[in-house]
């Protein structure tokens, strides 16, 4: 009796060795084509995970089982299936450092680990063909970070808090226009050489005139930091006449001042007599998601404005204004034409602007709580 039990469950077990042997080959079938389906997407420059189509896929075989496995377990499995398959597909998605590959490209910041730069670029670089890659370094000193970047020859890099500044006295040249910005977010490794830029003002005024003349039009600029001023130069530079609006008498006084500009404390708006209004305060950002710079009362349909807050994508201030009719630019657009300016600073090739746009979009979704 006891032998035939033995026989019985050797048997079974037999089978399943054999059904996990199918359901590893089936596995491997399914990453394959996944990784087919990853070359595409790094031809056409879409993002890797499709939430929609993941969540389409359990609700599909949910209603399919009809056999003995429970919801759950399923949910369970085909999660890990599809993680692994998105694994695979990411890896064939993204550039790696090959043996020819050249250009090393990087952002030197603290705090970094979120910055959507590296997607950006990277998928840029997967899309036109550049032979690069882009890696993001958490960097407290930025002299030795750009000590680093001379020997390694790394042949860009980005510039973020807290090093715009101190990172001129660092490099060989410095552009006129970073210059009199005094901040530089952008280096180019040109043969040793290390010349900073910065296209913080460049993409402000790239995103508005996709929507917007710049030039004689009034231009309404709340906040009078660093953000500020690079902006501020950039629409100057395109014939514009500021107005700085800010909550620290002192602070927007002193830009005014270097803009040649008018000042008005943010407390004591009354009416607002502009054709494009930006903020340039952290006003509105994530967390605090329904706070707004300015009521919405001094805002008119005519009025383009801009918010360089892009976390969450649609602010108070955007939606405000959407709202009453306005032309909006986003923060993410500001972004990505800052980010294009730095692709053509480094490979001299124009850069594929929608397909950034989409990284920057896709990995901003990433990062939100998923349902399901
Ligand atoms: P950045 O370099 O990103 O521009 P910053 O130099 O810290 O950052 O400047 C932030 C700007 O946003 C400042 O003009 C600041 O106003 P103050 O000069 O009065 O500090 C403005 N800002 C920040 N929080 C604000 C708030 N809650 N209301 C109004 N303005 C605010």
């Amino acid at each position: 009796m006891s032998i035939n039990h033995k026989t019985s469950i050797g048997a079974l077990r037999d089978e399943i060795d054999a059904i996990d042997k199918q359901i590893l080959e089936l596995i491997n079938q399914r990453i394959s084509i996944a990784i087919e389906i990853g070359k595409a997407k790094k031809q056409t420059g879409t993002q890797v995970v499709d939430n929609a189509r993941e969540l389409a896929l359990i609700k599909r075989l949910l209603a399919l089982n009809k056999g003995l496995l429970k919801n759950n377990a399923l949910r369970r499995i085909f999660h890990d299936i599809i993680t692994a398959s998105r694994e695979a597909q990411r890896a064939e998605a993204m550039p790696s450092l090959g043996p020819d590959s050249q250009a090393l490209f990087c952002v030197f910041g603290d705090p970094v680990a979120h910055s959507l730069s590296p997607v950006m670029h990277n998928r840029a670089f997967a899309y036109t063909g550049y032979n690069g890659l882009y890696m993001a370094f958490k960097v407290s000193d930025i002299s030795q970070a750009i000590a680093g970047m001379r020997v390694l020859g790394i042949k860009g890099a980005s510039i973020t808090m807290p090093h715009k500044i101190n990172v001129m006295g660092q490099i060989d040249e410095i552009d006129a226009m970073a210059r009199d910005i005094g901040a530089v977010n952008t280096v180019v490794n040109q043969n040793g050489v290390l010349k900073g830029y910065n296209t913080d003002c460049h993409g402000a005024s790239a995103a508005l005139l996709k929507k917007t003349e710049i030039a004689n039009r009034n231009v309404a600029i709340l906040g009078a930091g660093g953000a500020a001023r690079a902006i501020g130069f950039g629409i100057i530079a395109e014939g514009g006449k500021v107005t700085i609006f800010n909550r620290s008498k002192d602070k927007g006084e002193a830009l005014a001042g270097v803009l040649n500009a008018s000042f008005c404390p943010l407390a004591e708006i009354k009416t607002l007599d502009c054709d494009i209004l930006i903020n340039t305060t952290s006003v509105g950002m994530s967390p605090h998601v329904q706070a707004t710079p300015i009521s919405k009362k001094l805002l008119a349909p005519e009025m383009v404005v801009m918010d360089i807050v892009y976390n969450p994508i649609q602010t108070q201030l955007l939606k405000d204004a959407k709202m009453l009719g306005c032309t909006i630019v986003q923060g993410v657009d500001m972004f990505v034409y800052q980010g294009a300016s730095q692709f053509k600073l480094w490979t001299g090739k124009n850069a594929p602007v929608e397909i950034m746009k989409k990284a920057v979009l896709g990995a901003i979704n990433e990062d939100k709580p998923k349902c399901g």
